[in-house]
């Protein structure tokens, strides 16, 4: 009915079921496709489930072969090893990425990379002392992030949330995504401590110039 009404592209994203036992996305995907939507998301998991547990892949690859439209998998996609591992056992037509960009908007360009293979010494060939652990890469122990390049994406990021929502929403909003960014790093703690205390862009500035020097 609503692809009726417009001729905009109507997607639709979906769990699983709402728990075990009304396991349902294969019937409503089903209906979905019949009635016209473009492409189908699929959240692994039950409503009832949360996010707890592991999302089931299984499912994903269940509906990229029933399904016609393009299929995007989601959940625990945390790193672009992972990316690659969910494209490859479910054959699904593209991944979606929730709390693995959290702090690493990086996930999306070491996807490409990895994806195309370019750049593949940038995950394997530099010096030990620039590997950090990665949190949001529990597959590979260690990736490759240069702090300074955190640090220039993070204010980055400050900035362009402080002309939607300005400066004081968007200095309290970002507290926690500094703290997503600072995940892992050499001193994180203590910039944490420090970052939930900050509300104006140049209160943040120090804590950006500490990370930097991090890597000098
Ligand atoms: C901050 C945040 C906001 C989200 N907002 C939505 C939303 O508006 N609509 C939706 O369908 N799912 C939303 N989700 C769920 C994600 O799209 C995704 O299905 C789920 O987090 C599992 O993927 P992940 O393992 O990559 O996080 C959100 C998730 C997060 C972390």
């Amino acid at each position: 009915a609503m692809r009726d009404q417009t001729s905009v592209p109507i997607s639709i994203k979906l769990r699983t079921g709402w728990d075990q036992n009304s396991i349902n996305y294969l019937e409503t995907a089903a209906i979905a496709e019949e009635a016209g939507v473009c492409a189908i998301t699929l959240h692994a998991r039950t409503r009832a489930q949360g996010y707890a547990g592991k999302a089931d892949w299984e499912a994903i690859k269940a509906l990229s072969e029933q399904t016609s439209v393009p299929v995007f998998g989601s959940g625990d996609v945390l790193s672009a090893s992972a990316a690659m591992s969910m494209i490859r056992e479910t054959g699904c037509n593209g991944v979606m990425i929730a709390r693995g960009a959290i702090g690493n908007p990086f996930i999306f360009s070491d996807i490409h990379e990895l994806a195309h293979r370019r750049n593949a010494e940038a995950y394997s060939n530099k010096p030990p002392s620039l590997f950090l652990e990665s949190p949001s890469n529990p597959e590979s122990t260690f990736i490759y992030r240069r702090p300074d390049i955190i640090a220039q994406t993070a204010l980055r990021h400050l900035e362009m949330s402080t002309k939607y929502i300005g400066e004081t929403r968007a200095c309290i909003e970002f507290r926690k995504h500094f703290c997503a960014y600072t995940r892992g790093l050499p001193g994180g703690a203590e910039l944490r401590a420090q970052a939930v205390r900050c509300s104006t862009i140049d209160e943040y500035k120090p804590l950006f110039e500490i990370i930097t020097r991090i890597y000098s």
